[in-house]
């Protein structure tokens, strides 16, 4: 059996004291359509657009959000700009997850001093409703941390952002707020990204799987999980082990063409809720063999919620130390098999579906075998 350990993170004083997940911004080929995609299927609203209209001449951008979940889709208006570049290489997928500080002059410094990339220096947005100071700083492949500090702002969004003057409804489906991001990163390089939050951002590692704790017959991953002093930023970060066949996390590297965001988990306080619905819009999910919940009551024990909905939806469900949690996962959201979403309740449990990782990734070998990956 391989190992999966669980480490509390000390109590030290937060090095880099981070609010929570301020946006994640996504670089797609046409934003209009993404943003209705989005809206559609996961009831997001559109709140705010910028683009030509607004004096960008270069991109367009789309504001989504359900209650503290909020996304940016950005699309470049012209083939030799860098969001097309990017768009090229990599496919729809995530350009940013931006971090919420107090103060982005101060910690972006902190964070050039401790070795971070840089990604842009601080900048003052200013209009009627105060400033937004935003700085940025690289992560694995081509990703990056938006430093963004809002404190001297009570504006919708950001300078720059005009109220979606586009009708149409927005029917919210019950997501929270990002509950994790998970990070594919290249054959050894897990380590390296892994200090990287820990010396840069001064996060701690709550988690980590062997290639033996998550294997199948055919495919093997390693995984550690990063999270921040006040635990609301917590990013899993995989790389590939060997395995007779090639893994999930290949198969994403070689779609996406190098290390990327996997995976978002949103929260919702009513998994069964919220599944139905997105599920009813046309939300593809991952199945998992029935015969799963012949055993999963023995596995986990008593749950508060009725099994027949959880079996029916194909919910999977999970406990540790503290509490249960149940989550679902998507299929891919782009025609190329890279980002993917989690729908997640928390029912105490802190960590991430370890005893789920088995019958999860058997579910995926069989969806990369059908797209001829495996
Ligand atoms: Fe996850």
């Amino acid at each position: 059996m391989g190992t999966a350990t669980l480490t509390a993170p000390e109590q030290v004083t937060d090095t880099f004291p981070i609010n929570g997940t301020d946006f994640i911004e996504f670089y797609v080929g046409n934003a209009k359509q993404a943003a209705h995609f989005y809206r559609s299927l996961f009831g997001y609203e559109i709140v705010a657009y910028r683009g030509p209209e607004t004096g960008v001449r270069d991109k367009a951008t789309y504001l989504l959000q359900q209650d503290k979940v909020r996304i940016l889709l950005t699309t470049a208006l012209r083939p030799d700009h860098e969001i097309a570049r990017h768009v090229d290489k990599h496919g729809d997928g995530v350009k940013d997850i931006a971090l919420w500080v107090d103060d982005a002059r101060r910690a972006y410094s902190l964070a050039i001093e401790r070795g971070a990339t840089s990604a842009g220096e601080p900048r003052v947005l200013e209009d009627d409703h105060g400033e937004v100071v935003i700085a940025g700083i690289r992560t694995y492949g081509e990703t990056i941390h938006s430093l963004v500090e809002r404190r001297n702002y009570n504006g919708l969004f950001m300078p720059g952002f005009v109220p979606f003057a586009g009708r149409g409804k927005s029917e919210g489906v019950g997501l929270k707020y990002i509950d994790h991001c998970v990070g594919n990163v290249e054959l050894g390089a897990m380590n390296k990204w892994v200090q990287y939050y820990a010396q840069v951002l001064g996060f701690a590692q709550l988690i980590s799987f062997d290639d033996k704790a998550i294997s199948t017959e055919y495919s093997a991953l390693m995984s550690k999980v990063m999270a921040n002093g006040n635990g609301r930023i917590k990013f899993p970060l995989n790389e590939p082990a060997k395995g007779k066949k090639k893994s999930q996390i290949d198969e994403y590297l070689e779609f996406y063409q190098g290390p990327g965001c996997q995976h978002i988990a949103l929260a919702t306080d009513d998994i069964i809720s919220t599944v139905t619905q997105l599920r009813d819009r046309g939300v593809e999910f991952l199945r998992v063999p029935a015969t799963y919940y012949d055993t999963v009551i023995d596995r986990v024990g008593k749950i508060e919620e009725d099994l027949a909905p959880i079996r029916d939806l194909g919910i999977l469900v999970d406990r540790d130390e503290e509490g249960y949690l149940l989550q679902i996962f998507t299929k891919p959201m782009e025609d190329r098999p890279t980002l993917f979403y989690e729908i997640i309740q928390r029912k105490g449990a802190k960590s991430f579906g370890a005893g789920n990782f088995k019958a999860l990734f058997e579910a995926l070998e069989r969806e990369q075998d059908l797209r001829g990956n495996l």
